[in-house]
């Protein structure tokens, strides 16, 4: 595999650490990418559609097998290391970012598996809270990495869901399939239509023409706070209502938005504007896909900007930051349509961008995002990387 100077540079520096802190080289290394959802914004926990990528910024774990059972695991983008024995999990209060790590440990033996123990060293380029997913992708590093050192033969999507539990169960945030589904299964080149009732993707092509941006608001944004176990919840109850009207409703991706309104007095109207963003949401994915892979743009652009108000209006995600990076958009050249990335509440937008505009694109939307926020963005290609997988393991067992 050729290595590019990037690549090398960064491997380079996660080596000279790892020699500091363990007295060792490593003898593994994994990847696992962050993602960024082009349409579908929390239909997955109502088992709707998304039309996702991974994209080429992740997470990487360089590690060394160790005999005792014990992990050791640092992070050169958070502090603080930790130390655990597989045989006894327990939550870490100091250095919270290790209990994705610990929960993957956790639910890989809830399942039979045996994970074998390592001195590990976290280097990631996903910027953390940004709504690309950093915690899917050290989830899914650290399963890819129990995966090799025992190994273990786990089809991807398995481990999808067992990260996705790890972070239900063990965390404690209660997300659906999305991201870890995105970072196991990410294809070079290709976004995922993936339906989260039957937890499958099909591949879907963006026809040649348009560039997707990343636009990075770089407002911080804190997801284990109540706003998202609330809108879940406001679904729930949507559904509730729904089903005794409609029994084979079991959940938003079987409404519509008929018989959504037809009993619009029924519901509490907080409840009926989540479940009317979802219920519209989940159709705009579907034609989002078709738009995109038949290079009809235009309709694209206004997909996303209808998924944009609606999140705004009905779903009520939408920050002020998220806002001035949509006008800065909006006003840029070659700008076709923009909606935010994730959970929202900050963290990324997604845009779609005329091909060839992108520095311009760049460049209009960094000055004048910065100027009405004094914040400084970070704008960038959102390139479709492939999921998650080993990048080197010397010694690999015969
Ligand atoms: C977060 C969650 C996902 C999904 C998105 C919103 O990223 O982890 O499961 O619900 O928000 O679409």
């Amino acid at each position: 595999m050729e290595i590019s100077p990037d690549t090398q540079a960064r491997k380079d520096l996660i080596s000279t650490k790892f020699i500091e802190i363990y007295d060792n080289s490593p003898e593994i290394w994994v990847q696992a990418p962050g993602r960024v959802d082009l349409m579908g914004s929390h239909t997955d926990y109502n088992e709707g559609f998304v039309l996702t990528q991974a994209i080429d910024r992740n997470t990487w774990i360089a590690a060394r097998p160790r005999k005792d059972g014990r992990v050791r695991i640092c992070s050169l983008n958070a502090p603080g290391c930790s130390e655990f024995d597989l045989q006894n999990l327990t939550h870490d209060e100091a250095t919270p970012w290790t209990n994705y790590v610990r929960g993957v440990a956790d639910i890989l033996q809830q399942e039979g598996y045996t994970p074998l123990g390592f001195d590990g060293l976290v280097h990631s380029t996903i910027p953390f809270g940004s709504g690309l997913s950093s915690s899917a992708a050290l989830e899914v590093a650290t399963a890819t990495l129990f995966q090799a050192l025992g190994r273990l033969q786990i089809d991807p999507v398995v481990i999808a869901k067992m990260c996705q539990r790890a972070e239900n169960e063990f965390v404690g945030l209660n997300c659906g399939i999305l991201d870890q589904y995105s970072s196991a299964m990410g294809k070079a080149g290709s976004v995922l239509l993936l339906d989260c009732r039957t937890i499958t993707h099909e591949t879907k092509p963006i026809a040649p023409g348009l560039q997707v941006m990343i636009c990075d608001t770089r407002a911080e944004r804190a997801l284990t706070g109540s706003e998202y176990p609330e809108r879940r919840a406001q679904c729930e109850l949507g559904v509730r209502i729904l089903t005794g009207f409609y029994p084979h409703i079991k959940n938003l991706r079987d409404a519509t938005l008929e018989q959504l309104q037809a009993h619009q007095s029924d519901l509490d109207p907080v409840v009926f504007k989540r479940c009317h963003f979802i219920i519209a949401e989940n159709q705009r994915v579907l034609d989002v896909a078709e738009a995109l892979a038949s290079g009809d743009y235009l309709e694209a652009g206004r997909l996303a900007n209808e998924s944009f108000a609606g999140a705004r209006d009905l779903y009520e995600i939408v920050s002020q930051e998220m806002i001035a990076m949509q006008a800065a958009i909006m006003a840029a050249p070659g700008a076709l349509g923009t909606r935010g990335a994730g959970a929202g509440f900050g963290g990324c937008m997604v845009a779609f961008v005329e091909s060839g505009q992108e520095d311009t694109f760049t460049q209009y939307v960094t000055r004048h995002y910065q100027a009405s926020t004094g914040i400084e963005p970070q704008v960038y290609p959102g390139v479709a990387a492939d999921g998650a997988g080993i990048l080197e393991f010397y010694n690999a067992p015969g």
